[in-house]
C-alpha cells in the first residue's frame, strides 16, 4: 500500500529539498570563489616564485643577452651621474647608501655601480681640492651598495664577479692617481619584491632601477572571470582584440604597484635623496602601437603558430598573460603627483634604435633578450620543450616586420627627489 504524505509533509519535503539545493548552490559558489582565489594566489606566487632572468653565463643567459638594456642605459648615463652628483652635494653623507632595484644577474648592475662610485669619487676629489669653498662638506668614506631582485634571481653570479669588480676599482683609482684612500665598499644582495619595503627608514641616498619597473607584481587578477577563464583570449598582453576590461585591469595593477613602490622608497630615502628609474613605456594614450606592445603582439603570433602546428593547446595559450605594463607619460606623472614626499625633477623619453647588433639580425637579438627574460614564466606554464621553436618564430616574424614597419620602443627616464 502506498503511503501518501500529508499536506504538511509535502511542504516539509519541499522546504527540505530547497534548503538542500541552496546549500549545494552555496557550496558551488564557495568552491568557485576558492578556486578563483587559489588561481589568483597561484598567479601572484608565480611571479615571486618563478619569474627570474635566465641565470649563469651560458648562451641563453640574461648575462649574455642584455646588451640592448646596456646600450639604453649608456645612452642616459649622463642623467644618472648628474643625479648622483646632485644628491651627493645636497646630502654629503659620510656613509652613502645606494640601491639597484631589479639588478638581475648580468654585468649591467656592476657596471652602473662602478660608474656611480667613480662619479662620487670624482666629486669628492674636487671638494678636497677646493676645501676652503666647501668647508662643511664631508667626504664619503663608506659605500653601502644594496643589490636587490626577486629571491629567485641568480645572485651567485653577481657575487662571483665581485673580486674582479673590486680589483678593477682599485686599478682605476691608481690609474687616476687620485689621492686619498679608497672608501670601503660594503655590498650585499637584498632579495625581495620592490613592491613593498626593503630597507630601513632613511637609509638610502640614491636608488637606481633599470628595465625592471614595467614588470608588475602579478598578472592582473581582473583579467579572469569568476571561473578563472582569461578575458584576453589568444593574446598575452593588451592587443587590438582585447576588451576594454583588459586595459583597465592592467592600468589598475600598474597604479597599485607603482604607488606602493613610490611610497616604500619615500620611507627609505633620506630627504634630498634621488631615484633614477628607467623603464619601458608607451608614446600616447593608445595601448596598441608600434612600440613595446608590438613585441608582445609578435610573441602572441609566435604562440599562435605553435597552436596551429599542434605544439600547444589553444586553452593553454588563452590562460597565459604577461605581468607587464607600458604606462603612458601621463599615467606615470599622475602616480607621482599622488605622493606628497616625492617630486618629479625630470622625465625624459628615449627612443631605441632597431638596428642590427653585429652579425645577428635585429629579430634574433630581440628574440634572445625576450627569451632570457620570459623563459622562466613560459616554461613554467607551457613546459620548456616549446622554447626553441617559439623564439625561432619570434625572430623570423620580427625580422619580417622591421623591414615593413617603423618599430620604435620607448623608454622613460625619471629623476625623482625625496622632499
Ligand atoms: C630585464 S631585468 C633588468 C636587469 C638590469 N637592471 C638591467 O638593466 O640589465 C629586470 C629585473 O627586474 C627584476 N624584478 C622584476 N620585478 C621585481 C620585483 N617586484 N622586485 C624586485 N625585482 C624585480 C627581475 O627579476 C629582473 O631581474
Amino acid at each position: 500500500m502506498e503511503i501518501l504524505p500529508l499536506k504538511g509533509d509535502h511542504t516539509q519535503v519541499h522546504n527540505q529539498a530547497r534548503t538542500k539545493e541552496r546549500k549545494k548552490e552555496r557550496a558551488i559558489l564557495f568552491n568557485q570563489k576558492k578556486k578563483k582565489k587559489e588561481e589568483e594566489e597561484r598567479k601572484k606566487m608565480d611571479v615571486e616564485k618563478v619569474f627570474h632572468m635566465t641565470g649563469g653565463v651560458g648562451k641563453t643567459s640574461y648575462a649574455k643577452n642584455s646588451s640592448l638594456q646596456k646600450k639604453a642605459c649608456d645612452k642616459v648615463k649622463h642623467i644618472i651621474l648628474e643625479a648622483v652628483e646632485e644628491v651627493y652635494l645636497a646630502t654629503t653623507p659620510k656613509s652613502i647608501g645606494i640601491a639597484d632595484l631589479g639588478c638581475s644577474s648580468g654585468p649591467n648592475t656592476l657596471s652602473i655601480i662602478k660608474d656611480i662610485f667613480q662619479a662620487i669619487q670624482s666629486i669628492s676629489h674636487k671638494i678636497m681640492m677646493h676645501r676652503r669653498h666647501h668647508p662643511h662638506h664631508l667626504i664619503s668614506d663608506e659605500f653601502r651598495v644594496y643589490l636587490n631582485d626577486l629571491p629567485t634571481n641568480d645572485f651567485n653570479s653577481i657575487f662571483k664577479a665581485l673580486p674582479e669588480f673590486h680589483r678593477l676599482l682599485r686599478q682605476d683609482k691608481n690609474k687616476d692617481n687620485n689621492d686619498g684612500l679608497i672608501p670601503s665598499i660594503f655590498m650585499g644582495g637584498y632579495p625581495g619584491s620592490f613592491y613593498g619595503r626593503l630597507f630601513p627608514n632613511s637609509s638610502l641616498h640614491f636608488v637606481h632601477s633599470s628595465y625592471s619597473l614595467h614588470w608588475l607584481s602579478r598578472v592582473p587578477p581582473a583579467l579572469y572571470d569568476k571561473e578563472g577563464n582569461s578575458l584576453n583570449k589568444g593574446c598575452v598582453y593588451i592587443s587590438e582584440s582585447s576588451p576594454e576590461v583588459v586595459q583597465k585591469a592592467y592600468l589598475n595593477q600598474f597604479q597599485q604597484d607603482f604607488s606602493l613602490f613610490l611610497r616604500s622608497r619615500s620611507e627609505e630615502l633620506v630627504v634630498d635623496g634621488r631615484m633614477v628609474l628607467i623603464f619601458l613605456g608607451r608614446r600616447g594614450t593608445e595601448h596598441v602601437d608600434k612600440g613595446n606592445s608590438f613585441f608582445w603582439q609578435i610573441l602572441s603570433r609566435s604562440f599562435a603558430i605553435l597552436v596551429s602546428q599542434g605544439g600547444i593547446e589553444q586553452e593553454k595559450l588563452d590562460s597565459y598573460d604577461v605581468h607587464f605594463y607600458a604606462p603612458s607619460r601621463e599615467e606615470v606623472e599622475e602616480e607621482v603627483r599622488k605622493q606628497e614626499s616625492i617630486k618629479l625633477e625630470r622625465l625624459d623619453t628615449v627612443e631605441m634604435d632597431t638596428i642590427e647588433q653585429g652579425i645577428e639580425s635585429y629579430g634574433t637579438t630581440v628574440a634572445k633578450a625576450v627569451r632570457a627574460i620570459q623563459e622562466s614564466m613560459i616554461s613554467s606554464h607551457f613546459g620548456e620543450k616549446i622554447l626553441d621553436a617559439l623564439f625561432d618564430n619570434f625572430a623570423r616574424l620580427l625580422d619580417d616586420e622591421v623591414v615593413k614597419e617603423d618599430i620604435k620602443p620607448i623608454t622613460f627616464v625619471l629623476v625623482l627627489r625625496k622632499i
